[in-house]
């Protein structure tokens, strides 16, 4: 993002910043609590805490920013917390569409949107195809989004490809079969996971793309989270050592920490 670096923000020169960081953002309902609020007014609060967040990871160069936002099981809360949410997001995207272009954000939703209202689904669409060819940063969303949702959704799409090419659909699936049909199937594997407000479970989150990713949890509540709350995580990340299986002898001799055993990463290594 173009705006000054603030003073909290980690030092470039420390180490590998995460190429791909990925957000459980939870609490909103909690900070509203402790404040006598209704609990949307902490979903109002949290999805200001969405722009700092982007902001201070775009400065400190991470590439990829995956925010879950709305899980598959979140239809069961009240409907009018439903239907608040969701207004809130398509909200969201129209206020903050022209800043993401603007800074060269590339904006994404992963999930399943046919339940969505159709002008939510034609202002995700519109958003996704504006920003596009935007490189500074991809942001994704995940709306409706649960990590089994994913793995059973890509395992339908590779039959239905397996049956328009001719391809027995008894064929062995192995897991590089499988990769390219995954939601986020073209960018790194997460580096980081972040989940704010105390809970230390994924709640059907990546289940899949999370295998080797470096788990940070903190009890700062969605709404509180910011610039300070990402260096924290960010410096956390960088005194991990990341074997991927091997061990730390063999990581010294090769001189560098090796990509995920799942090497078929679109984006691939630096
Ligand atoms: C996260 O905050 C936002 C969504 C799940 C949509 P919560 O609403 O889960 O907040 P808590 O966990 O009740 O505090
Ligand atoms: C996970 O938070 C989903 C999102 C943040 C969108 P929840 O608050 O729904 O998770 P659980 O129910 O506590 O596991
Ligand atoms: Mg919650």
């Amino acid at each position: 993002m173009r705006h000054e670096s603030q003073a909290n923000v980690v030092n470039l020169d420390q180490g590998a910043v995460p190429r791909h960081v990925a957000i459980i953002m939870d609490g909103n309902g909690r900070w509203a609590r402790r404040r006598h609020l209704p609990r949307i007014a902490g979903h109002r609060k949290g999805a200001q805490a969405v722009r700092a967040t982007v902001q201070a990871c775009g400065e400190i160069g991470i590439e990829y920013l995956t925010l879950f936002a709305f899980s598959s099981e979140n239809w069961r809360r009240p409907a009018d917390e439903v239907s608040a949410l969701m207004t809130l997001f398509a909200r969201a995207i129209e206020d903050e569409l022209s800043r993401l272009h603007e800074h060269g954000v590339r904006f994404r939703v992963i999930g399943d949107r046919s339940r969505f209202e159709p002008r939510l689904q034609q202002l995700i669409s519109d958003a996704e195809q504006l920003t596009a060819g935007n490189r500074r940063l991809v942001l994704t969303i995940a709306a409706n989004y649960g990590g089994r949702w994913d793995v059973a959704q890509a395992v339908n799409r590779l039959l239905a490809e397996r049956a328009r090419s001719g391809i027995a659909l008894d064929a062995p699936v192995d897991e590089s079969d499988l990769q390219p049909f995954l939601s986020l199937a073209d960018a790194p594997e997460p580096d980081l996971f972040i989940r704010t407000g105390g809970e230390t479970r994924i709640s059907n989150f990546l289940l899949w793309q999370l295998a080797y990713t470096e788990l940070w949890f903190t009890e700062t509540l969605w709404p509180d989270f910011g610039a300070a709350d990402v260096s924290a995580a960010v410096a956390s990340f960088r005194s991990r050592e990341r074997r991927f299986g091997r061990t730390s002898e063999q990581l010294r001799v090769a001189g560098e920490v090796e990509s995920p055993p799942l090497a078929a990463q679109a984006a691939g290594a630096r």
